[in-house]
């Protein structure tokens, strides 16, 4: 049953062990600058020595102003950063293990506290998560200015010796928010119909391939969100449509934004203690008296949800966009067991799938799979180690 899951394939022209790969997860891991460290280069090495079918990097910011709110994101914003990169790449390159790196504009999901300057977005729709600015409308000039650096990106990343690279076009970012209806208000031809809502992407694929030719690109967006007027399965398929055409080598299939709570990462039970200790928007609470953390945090247990379901959530959206086009499609989402991976696969529901979480505590999960040494991640989605990531390099809080 599990034998086409194990056996080596290609995801374009990139050739992998099997159909287990680790979807893009910031590791906190990179210096001040951004630079890569041993430390992430460790992280990768583990990956590949338990025989991941590939790395997706957690995601490399293009630009300043595009930073991750997170702890120590890398970057990818300059020259100087191929060097480094090429050093790493060849390290995991010794274990026959392809590694992809993702790369983003983190758009109004950040702060300026991080970046130096007001976050930007399509539109000045102020985001709920991140509310203590409205951002600001990009003008024609500025989106130019980022096709550009994610175009120069992708050639970076080329020349450091990626295999591939991933536009994170997923979770509320700024791509993503391009392709939303309801984070993309614009009049312009960036904006409306769904073709200018995709232009942003159209434009880097156009712009790229002129520079780094048939170079593996491939896209994470969401199939759907918890917004009213946002994504929805039926325009996600117009996009992969439009993706396909751009010249697109697989899309990975995720869902929801940050204000949608946990949704494109859910939990079995909101981490509320750890959220009113860590996270930017609640720790300055941390003074007050019990009584009123109390009911701060009762505000907190009501305004976030939890999803439902836990596992495999996206599986239905990724097979029915799998049905629309025919480059590959990745599914991420909840997935924790060998007996469902071998299901989709073999179903044809993707053509492989993407993990996050359980390679955080278990990096050797694909090789215990195979060994049929374990059937099921010891992951139990938490999420706390989302939270900690705020101050921390990242980390399993139970391993
Ligand atoms: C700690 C953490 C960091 C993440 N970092 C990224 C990232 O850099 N890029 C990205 O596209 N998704 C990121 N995600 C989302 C995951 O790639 C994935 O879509 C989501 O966690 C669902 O998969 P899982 O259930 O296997 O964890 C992150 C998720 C977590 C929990």
């Amino acid at each position: 049953m599990n034998k086409k899951v194990f056996e080596p394939t290609v995801l374009g022209s990139i050739n992998l062990k099997n159909r287990i790969i680790r979807s893009a997860t910031h590791e906190g891991m990179a210096d001040e600058a951004g630079y890569p460290t041993e430390m992430l280069k460790n992280t990768y090495i583990q990956l590949a020595k338990g025989t991941v079918g590939a790395i997706i990097t957690g995601y490399a910011g293009i630009q300043q102003n595009g930073r991750s709110p997170l702890y120590r994101m890398n970057m990818i914003s300059d020259d100087s950063y191929i060097d480094h990169y090429k050093d790493l790449v060849d390290t995991i390159h010794e274990y026959d293990t392809p590694i992809i790196m993702q790369i983003v504009h983190c758009g109004r999901q950040t702060r300026s506290i991080i970046t130096g300057e007001r976050p930007v977005a399509p539109s000045a729709i102020r985001d709920k998560c991140y509310n203590e600015e409205i951002p600001k409308e990009l003008t024609e000039l500025e989106i130019e200015e980022i096709i550009n650096n994610f175009v120069n990106a992708i050639e970076r990343a080329k020349k450091a010796g990626f295999d591939g690279v991933q536009l994170h076009a997923a979770h509320g970012y700024l791509l993503s928010s391009f392709l939303s209806p309801y984070m993309n208000h614009r009049k312009d031809r960036w904006g409306g119909t769904t073709e200018n809502r995709f232009r942003i992407i159209d434009e880097i694929y156009k712009n790229a391939r002129k520079r780094v030719g048939n170079y593996p690109i491939l896209v994470k967006m969401n199939a759907y969100d918890g917004r009213k007027n946002g994504m929805r399965i039926k325009e996600a398929i117009k996009i992969a449509k439009l993706l396909e055409k751009s010249g697109c080598s697989a899309i990975e299939v995720s869902c929801g934004i940050w204000e949608d709570g946990f949704y494109s990462v859910r939990v079995k039970t909101v981490p509320i203690d750890l959220i009113m200790k860590y996270s930017f928007n609640y720790k300055k609470f941390a003074t007050l008296p019990f009584f009123l953390k109390s009911i701060i945090k009762l505000k907190l247990k009501m305004h976030i949800t939890k999803h439902k379901p836990l596992h495999n959530y996206n599986v239905e959206a990724a097979a029915v966009i799998k049905r629309e086009v025919s480059i590959p499609v990745i599914v991420v989402g909840g997935i924790r067991a060998i007996g469902d991976i071998s299901n989709i696969i073999e179903n044809g529901k993707a053509d492989f799938v993407s993990m996050c979480r359980p390679f955080i505590s278990e990096p050797d999960i694909v090789k215990k799979f195979e060994d049929d040494r374990q059937k099921v991640s010891k992951c139990i989605s938490c999420c706390n180690c989302a939270i900690l990531l705020e101050e921390n390099p990242i980390r399993c809080c139970y391993s």
